[in-house]
């Protein structure tokens, strides 16, 4: 049997790249990441999500939306072009400071960012480094047919100027008055120098973000609340708070918009890791880009008379980023039976699979039958039908890939009209009838 290897035991460097190690080779073996353009050799860390990941990828923006969207009346939903006008990035001070100290090892020719390494060039040992020099982090491109210039345009490196720049479009068709929010789920692109531990960082990837507008003298306070609630999120879908951790940022450390940031960080296998920093970004955008536009971006009170610009709070979230913690979180090995098997004890919300179905045999008899299970419960749940060999196998698999509740149908379902179901967690098995299954599941699982 390997060694035991969990996310909570691992501080030693070994136990940890082994534990990476696991995590990576079951998200290659069992569909959740691949590593992009495989065939051709990859690219460039880049990534594909699979049957499986796209699914709990989908899952963990899908509970960002609900926690940040539906469960808050006064924050709404938007979804902005990755290519927009260069003179946004101009404004927001991306194109002049959005770079990274970037030094060349003269032995070797590898490059580096100059404040991730001490002097040496950590591939080579050589000391003899070029001087650093800034290194712009967004993907230049160029929009029609003309590579000119005048064509230039931006991969957006975070998702947050989108909604900066259509602040008035949604106080005018929603009417919402401050305290309120815009969210926003998509890829962002930075063309960083040294991607890496997995996806950790990837050039390509996808944020989850708020702009939360408030009265100025009001920021302090939410920036507070939304750090608790953020928080909050994590460990409610499952990741243990001693995992977590709370950064708050020294003033050296501090973006050039930022007044106050505080890091959510997460305990990765080589250490900690932001997951997400909450910012109090003032008014710097909003009045950057009425600045360079013209346009009034302010808030007019007509109860009080009163125009201001807003003060912006901002959690700013990986989702692919999260995904991984949640994955490191969840993975457990231990023995069953006598039998060790892997576990992912990902929380109901985020497993990519909610219930699977697993016929005792290929008979037709249950195979109508598990149709009619699966009829049952496909439309509120996502749903895996294996029909292929022991039941201890598929228990495993389903264990393997996080999925909470399995339900079996076998040759006693025929007469009795009931079937098994069992936890991922426990093991344990009840039976229970057909007709009361979907409420047994949506207790189970909580939604
Ligand atoms: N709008 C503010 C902003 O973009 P950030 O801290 O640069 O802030 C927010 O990014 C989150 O996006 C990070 O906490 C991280 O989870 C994720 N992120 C940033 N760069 C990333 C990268 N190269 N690969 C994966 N995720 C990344």
């Amino acid at each position: 049997m390997p060694p035991r290897v969990t996310a909570h035991d691992n501080d030693d460097a070994a136990g940890s790249s082994e534990l990476m190690e696991r995590i990576v080779s079951l998200c290659k073996r069992r569909g959740f990441v691949f590593p992009s353009a495989e065939i051709y050799g990859g690219f460039r860390s880049t990534y594909d999500y699979g049957p499986l990941g796209v699914l709990m990828l989908r899952n963990v923006k899908n509970a960002w939306w609900r926690s940040m969207v539906q469960m808050h009346d006064n924050i709404v939903g938007l979804d902005a072009a990755i290519l927009s006008s260069p003179r946004i990035w101009e404004t927001s001070g991306h194109l002049a400071g959005f770079t990274d100290p970037l030094v060349d090892c003269r032995n070797c020719g590898e490059r580096w960012r100059a404040d991730q390494i001490e002097g040496t060039c950590p591939k080579c040992g050589s000391g003899d480094l070029t001087d650093a020099r800034d290194f712009n982090l967004m993907f230049k491109t160029h929009a029609g047919p003309v590579e000119d210039e005048g064509a230039v345009a931006y991969l957006r490196p975070e998702t947050a100027q989108g909604m900066f720049v259509n602040f008035l479009n949604v106080v005018q068709t929603t009417r919402k008055r401050p305290p309120f929010g815009i969210a926003q789920v998509g890829k962002s692109f930075r063309n960083e120098i040294t991607p890496g531990n997995f996806v950790f960082r990837t050039r390509e990837f996808e944020q989850m973000e708020m702009e939360y507008f408030v009265p100025p003298p009001d920021a302090a306070t939410w920036f507070d609340r939304w750090v608790a609630e953020r928080h909050r999120w994590y460990v409610d879908l499952g990741i243990p708070e001693a995992m977590l951790r709370l950064r708050p940022h020294d003033a050296e450390e501090l973006s050039h918009y930022s007044v106050a940031t505080t890091d959510i960080e997460f305990a990765f296998p080589w250490g900690w890791g932001e997951l997400e920093g909450i910012a109090n970004r003032t008014d710097f955008d909003l009045s950057a880009h009425a600045a360079a536009t013209g346009e009034r971006l302010e808030y007019f009170d007509q109860a009080t008379g009163e125009r201001y610009v807003p003060y912006v709070i901002e959690p700013a979230a990986g989702a692919t980023r999260s995904m991984m913690a949640f994955l490191i979180a969840a993975y457990t090995e231990d023995v069953v039976d006598g039998e060790a098997r892997v576990v992912l004890r990902l929380h109901p919300r985020i497993a990519p699979v909610h219930v699977a179905v697993l016929p005792l045999s290929r008979r037709d008899e249950l195979k109508e039958v598990s149709g009619e299970v699966l009829s049952a419960l496909q439309p509120s749940y996502q749903c895996d039908l294996d029909v292929t060999q022991s039941i201890g196998r598929r228990y495993r698999r389903q264990d393997e890939i996080g999925t909470p509740l399995c339900v079996t149908v076998d040759f006693d379902t025929l007469d009795d009209r009931a079937v098994t179901v069992r936890d991922r967690d426990t093991t344990a098995q009840v039976r229970v009838p057909i007709d009361g299954l979907a409420d047994e599941i949506r207790s189970r699982l909580g939604f």
